[in-house]
């Protein structure tokens, strides 16, 4: 691991830009849960394992339809966890290395939970590709986005119920997280695809640079970020993937580099 380790700083040294890649697994150190299968599922929330829902049953746009108060119990909970997190060190280390890279940087997350945001990396230089728990849009997807900061959701996590229902700020009917669920017909790309435009413009800027893609917990079971990391690194002469995960760490390519390692560990090991 040691020989990963210094292969992956030299990279990171001679880098022109970054591109950091990051799954649920980059918030496990903030003290966030991954989702990790059904059984990870349930044990970040016991209460949905009685009610006997898989994670893929649970992120469903019908329950908005269905059970409004079921439906933001789950995000309302989750809203309010990743408004009271704090991101962990590996953020601001990566922050003063974009920062010495001239800010030549792009985040592409599938996380909806603004923890790079939060932790000051610059909005538009992140490509939230599942969208994001801060702003919310209507159930019936014909009206527009907002931002949610002025949205309260209680949670009565006894009963799994939420005590209020966000409204739609147009029609009145129910509003709903701006997150791609699963099954979603409904959700409104119209921010992701602003935020893609951006990304595209930036990729397209350093193909000529050397380029270091750095993936913190990223998982196998909707693997969008991983195959994103490896096929630019295999397009790319000049890109390397370094792979930060202590599970699902295996790399494919002989020049790109597995750490396995948590993601304040991985990243603190690399930077340092
Ligand atoms: N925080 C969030 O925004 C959040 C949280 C859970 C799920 N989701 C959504 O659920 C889907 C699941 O995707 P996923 O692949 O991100 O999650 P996942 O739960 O399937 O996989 C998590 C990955 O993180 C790794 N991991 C575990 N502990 C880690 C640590 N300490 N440091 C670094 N990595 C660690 C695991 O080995 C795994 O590979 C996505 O669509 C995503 O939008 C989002
Ligand atoms: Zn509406």
């Amino acid at each position: 691991m040691q020989t990963n380790i210094e292969q992956a700083k030299k990279i990171i040294q001679e880098a022109d830009a970054i591109l950091i890649t990051a799954g649920s697994g980059m918030g496990v150190d903030s003290g966030l849960p991954d989702f990790r299968g059904t059984a990870g599922f349930w044990k970040a929330y016991p209460v949905i394992k009685n009610l006997g829902y898989s994670f893929s049953e649970m992120a469903n746009p019908a329950w908005f339809h269905k059970d409004p108060e079921l439906a933001w119990a789950f995000y309302g909970h989750r809203l309010n966890l990743y408004r009271e997190t704090t991101p962990h060190d590996g953020f601001y280390m990566l922050l003063d290395l974009v920062k010495e890279k001239n800010e030549d940087y792009f985040i592409y997350t599938s996380n909806v939970d603004g923890q790079f945001q939060k932790a000051g990396f610059d909005e538009e230089k992140i490509l939230e590709i599942h969208g994001t728990i801060h702003h919310f849009q209507c159930t019936c997807s014909k009206h527009g986005i907002w931002s949610a900061k002025d949205e309260k959701v209680e949670v009565d996590m006894q009963k799994f119920k939420a005590l209020n229902i966000p409204k739609c700020i147009e029609c009145g009917g129910t509003a709903r997280p701006n997150i791609m669920m699963f099954g979603d017909w409904d959700w409104l790309a119209k921010r992701s695809d602003k935020q893609e435009a951006l990304y595209n413009r930036w990729i397209k800027n350093i193909a000529n640079k050397k380029l270091a893609i750095i993936e913190i917990g990223a998982g196998v079971a909707i693997p969008s970020v991983r195959m994103k990391g490896e096929r630019i690194s295999k397009q790319h002469p000049n890109a390397t993937l370094i792979r930060i995960n202590p599970r699902d760490f295996e790399v494919y390519l002989e020049k790109d580099i597995s750490i396995p390692l948590g993601g304040l560990e991985g990243i603190k090991q690399i930077l340092n």
